[in-house]
């Protein structure tokens, strides 16, 4: 078992992590660390704020991420993975200091996203990312913005049946995609993201990049986007137009989604889904589809012992509008696939590289 810590105590996707880790098969979560709001706070003692009852963990009281003393700490407790869900300005010295003491860290924050040295990694697409690093350096990875990955899986199934020559994208993001002060009506629901779209953008476009000498080759691809905010809890939805290089039809199109399946690498991991996308006839709907594990959509789900559920994107309403021109929906977990599902997912696949 490899000993971890979760970077933010008490916040959303931090919590997410603990019920991801709880009973982990390879990892083994030893300590949380946060702000100087929850430094020294007995674990059980912070606000849960998801679903169902906090795992039950038995941890130290939360360090602190300003301790000069946090990475000899982290060594003592055994602890040489360390998954990161705290502010992007935070993250960026933070995530440098503890590579720089020589522990491996797992990324949901943006600060060192698309730097040529840290790979960007959705494990299930892009594994060879990960695995140009060189093996003998401690490793750091992100893992990508969450409203990247309804639209990354229906794009990458269509661009390799028919070649995308362009997408226009709309997003619809939940409330919990800004954290617990959004989720819980601390602060204002803003429907404009302002600089969601085009990092979203980016991030498709460097995870679908092919690899020059070990350095990440951005795609380039002919791509609009908007994102805007919505009144729901969870789950981000995606609405996409395709412009396809060739004419194609609505059975062909709908075949090549169905035939989408995840990257032999990542297939088997625990947190894999059974297939990393699920197409429906109808319409995607939060309700019904949120935990989808690539073979069903439980609804009742312990997220601390199903590491699959929720971990499925799904795409539904998929129409042809021109021989060349699909129009679809999609919908994914933001907390779960989009963050510290997908972050533990890297993980793993990285625990085979590094072990
Ligand atoms: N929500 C999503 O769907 C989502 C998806 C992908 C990526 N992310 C990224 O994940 C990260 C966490 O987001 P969230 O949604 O969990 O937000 P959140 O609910 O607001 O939680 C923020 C977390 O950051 C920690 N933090 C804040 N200021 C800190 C400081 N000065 N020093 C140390 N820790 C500090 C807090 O630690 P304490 O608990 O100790 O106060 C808390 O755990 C962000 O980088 C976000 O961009 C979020």
């Amino acid at each position: 078992m490899r000993g971890a810590v979760v970077l933010g105590a008490s916040g959303l996707v931090g919590q997410r992590l603990q019920q991801r880790l709880a009973n982990h098969p390879m990892f083994d979560l030893r300590a949380l660390a946060g702000s100087s709001r929850t430094a020294g706070s007995s674990p059980e003692t912070l606000l849960w704020g998801l679903e169902g009852e906090a795992p039950s963990l038995h941890l130290p009281p939360v360090l602190d991420v300003q301790d000069p003393a946090l990475i000899e700490t982290l060594r003592d407790l055994g602890i040489t993975w360390a998954f990161s869900a705290v502010p992007a300005s935070v993250a960026f010295e933070l995530e440098s200091r503890l590579v720089d003491g020589g522990i491996r860290v797992c990324s949901n924050a943006s600060a060192h996203r698309r730097r040529t040295d840290v790979p960007l990694v959705v494990a299930d697409v892009n594994p060879q990312h990960l695995a140009a690093r060189p093996p003998n350096e401690v490793l750091h990875a992100c893992a990508t913005n969450c409203t990247l990955i309804p639209l990354l899986m229906p794009y990458l199934a269509l661009h390799r049946a028919f070649g995308v020559s362009s997408y226009h994208a709309i997003s619809e993001q939940a409330r919990s995609g800004a954290g617990y002060p959004l989720l819980r009506g601390e602060v204002p629901l803003v429907p404009d993201i302002p600089g969601e779209a085009e990092k979203t953008m980016a991030e498709l476009a460097w995870v679908t990049g092919q690899l020059n000498a070990g350095v990440v080759e951005p795609a380039t691809v002919d791509a609009r986007m908007r994102c805007q905010r919505v009144d729901e809890t969870e789950g981000h939805v995606v609405d996409v137009v395709f412009d396809l290089a060739q004419p194609t039809t609505l059975r062909e199109v709908e075949g090549a989604l169905d035939a989408f399946t995840t990257h032999a690498d990542a297939a088997g991991l625990p947190s894999a889904p059974h297939a990393p996308m699920m197409r429906i006839d109808g319409s995607v709907e939060r309700r019904l589809h949120l935990w989808a594990d690539g073979l069903s959509f439980p609804t009742s789900v312990d997220p601390s012992t199903d590491l699959q559920a929720g971990m499925a994107v799904v795409v539904g309403d998929v129409q042809m509008e021109r021989p060349t021109r699909v129009r679809l929906r999609a919908l994914s977990h933001n907390t779960v696939r989009g963050a510290a599902g997908g972050v533990v997912l890297l993980a793993e696949l990285a625990s085979t590289l590094w072990p």
